[in-house]
């Protein structure tokens, strides 16, 4: 089953953290992971790059992926036990992305949300336009006490010609969190330097995989190999808190 990753013959070089924000590893619920034998491999990759808690994060979006808490628990559960069986001792966190959209408004009014522990929230803006009532709602949800985090804001490329943006909502209380594949170039020039541009301007609060396969994995593992890494981990590693979210 970890044949791939096995064959990859120099010594696989470590994050600096260990919990992994953001994955899509859940098998079967959106178009992440299709297959608990898939989400052990990518499991394994996590390890490898020396991740031992993961958040499971799936898509929660209006018409394309409709979770409720029973689908995403119910997958939950069948992994956790898959998990055990082959003797992986990793810790998994259920939670969700919740995209901002009117499928998220009737769960979040319903109480449903999954938060992760400690009450984050990953949340995720519209890839065409930033949601109207933005600030309104930031503010609701962290009056009723939770931690909210934008998912991969250098992905939404609106902002990038008003980063001032970036500012007002880091004040506001969002936190953000930036793919390490964005760095790569993997989601193109302009989420690229975006990524860099939060790294300069210390306004990365976590790093996630948003690993959706064990490919995305590969690309991680050698994208944290190279020189550009070794250089940028140390100067964003005083701002990065994946470790503190769960205690
Ligand atoms: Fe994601």
């Amino acid at each position: 089953m970890f044949g791939k990753l096995f064959r990859r013959n120099r010594e696989q070089v470590k994050l600096f953290y260990h919990t992994d924000i953001h994955s899509h590893i859940l098998p079967g619920v959106d178009h992440g992971s299709q297959s608990i034998e898939q989400s052990l491999e990518m499991l394994e990759a996590e390890l490898q790059m020396g991740i031992d808690r993961v958040v499971l994060t799936s898509h929660v979006t209006a018409m394309t992926f409709e979770n409720t808490r029973e689908s995403l628990m119910d997958s939950f559960l069948k992994l956790k036990d898959a998990v055990t069986d082959a003797g992986l001792e990793i810790d998994l966190y259920l939670s969700a992305e919740y995209r901002m959209d009117e499928y998220f408004d009737k769960e979040y009014a319903a109480d449903h949300l999954i938060p992760f522990p400690g009450n984050y929230i990953l949340l995720e803006n519209s890839f065409q336009q930033e949601l109207m009532n933005l600030d309104d709602l930031l503010f609701d949800m962290q009056v009723k006490g939770y931690k909210t985090i934008l998912a991969h804001p250098e992905r939404y490329t609106y902002y990038s010609r008003r980063r001032k943006r970036y500012e007002q909502l880091h004040n506001a209380g969002a936190r953000f969190q930036v793919n390490i594949l964005s760095f790569t170039g993997y989601f193109g020039e302009e989420a690229r330097e975006s990524a860099l541009w939060f790294a300069r301007n210390g306004m990365i609060d976590y790093l996630g995989s948003d690993m959706h396969n064990v490919k995305h994995a590969h690309i991680i593992m050698d994208y944290i190999s190279s020189k550009e890494w070794k250089k940028l981990s140390p100067e964003i590693a005083n701002t990065v808190k994946n470790d503190m979210i769960i205690s």
